[in-house]
């Protein structure tokens, strides 16, 4: 089974493409701080079909300098690393001029510093390797489009995607494709908050008139993380129901 890191696997997209990842045929590793019910629920049936394809690493994105540590654990328990989605994610909103600074610090930490970090070790461990890789950020369409009270989210989803087009030159020729996948709205516990007026909003304006949901998602990651994507690297696939068409 080929290994492919989900970050914040346990929950929202993050469940969701670690399943589809291993209703396809891989291992999918789940990382984050703890396990719930649902998750447990999910591997007990996987066991069920194809043992082993869904595990945990418990681990918090948030202990930068532990990470090298990490993906070592990781390379010396399940062999190499096919892959890595960059999932896990803080969806603080606040209008700036009042967000308090620490605030600021934990969401750019999280979204932005810890999966650069992760992907560099992940990268390490695929050049030794030697097979290519696959490496799918997830980033959101706030990225390109606005939304008031997102400034901070939507600078660190840019970051990804501008981190996405560089590193995928950079690493291209070792055969590691690097991709963006741009969900938009997706009802999870981090949207729990939107007030149902700016939800149905949302719908109004989107092309299909309807939202996206996490399996939408999944099924783009796992393209992209698929041998079918091959050629395909330094880009963003929009999941957003229309929503930014
Ligand atoms: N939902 C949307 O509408 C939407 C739209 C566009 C983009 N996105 C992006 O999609 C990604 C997933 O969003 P979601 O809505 O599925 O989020 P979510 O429901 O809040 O799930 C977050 C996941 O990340 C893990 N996590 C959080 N902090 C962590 C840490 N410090 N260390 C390790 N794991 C951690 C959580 O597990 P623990 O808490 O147990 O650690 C959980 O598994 C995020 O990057 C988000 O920005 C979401």
């Amino acid at each position: 089974m080929r290994n492919v890191v989900v970050t914040g696997g346990t929950r929202g997209l993050g469940i969701a493409i670690a399943r589809k990842l291993a209703a396809d045929g891989y291992r999918a590793i789940a990382v984050a701080r703890q396990q719930n019910d649902h998750f447990a629920a999910c591997v007990q049936q996987a066991e069920a079909t194809a043992p082993g394809s869904l595990r945990f690493a418990a681990f918090d994105l948030n202990d930068i300098a532990f990470i090298p540590k990490f993906v070592a654990s990781l390379s010396e328990e399940f062999g190499p690393l096919h892959g890595l989605v960059n999932n896990a994610g803080l969806g603080t909103s606040g209008i700036l001029a009042t967000l308090a600074d620490p605030q600021i610090e934990r969401l750019l930490r999280l979204n932005v510093t810890s999966p650069i970090t992760l992907t560099k070790y992940a990268v390490r461990a695929m050049m030794v390797g030697g097979a290519g890789g696959r490496i799918v950020n997830i980033s959101s369409v706030v990225a390109s489009t606005g939304y008031s009270g997102l400034s901070v989210y939507a600078a660190s989803k840019a970051a990804l995607a501008g981190f996405t087009r560089s590193l995928a030159r950079e690493i291209g020729p070792l055969g590691i494709t690097v991709n963006c996948v741009a969900p938009g709205f997706v009802d999870t516990d981090m949207t729990g908050g939107m007030k149902p007026a700016q939800r149905a909003q949302i719908i109004r304006r989107s092309a299909l008139r309807r939202l996206p949901d996490a399996k939408d998602v999944a099924a783009a990651v796992a393209f992209l993380v698929s041998d079918a994507a091959g050629n395909v690297t330094g880009t963003t696939v929009t999941v957003d129901a229309g929503n930014t068409a």
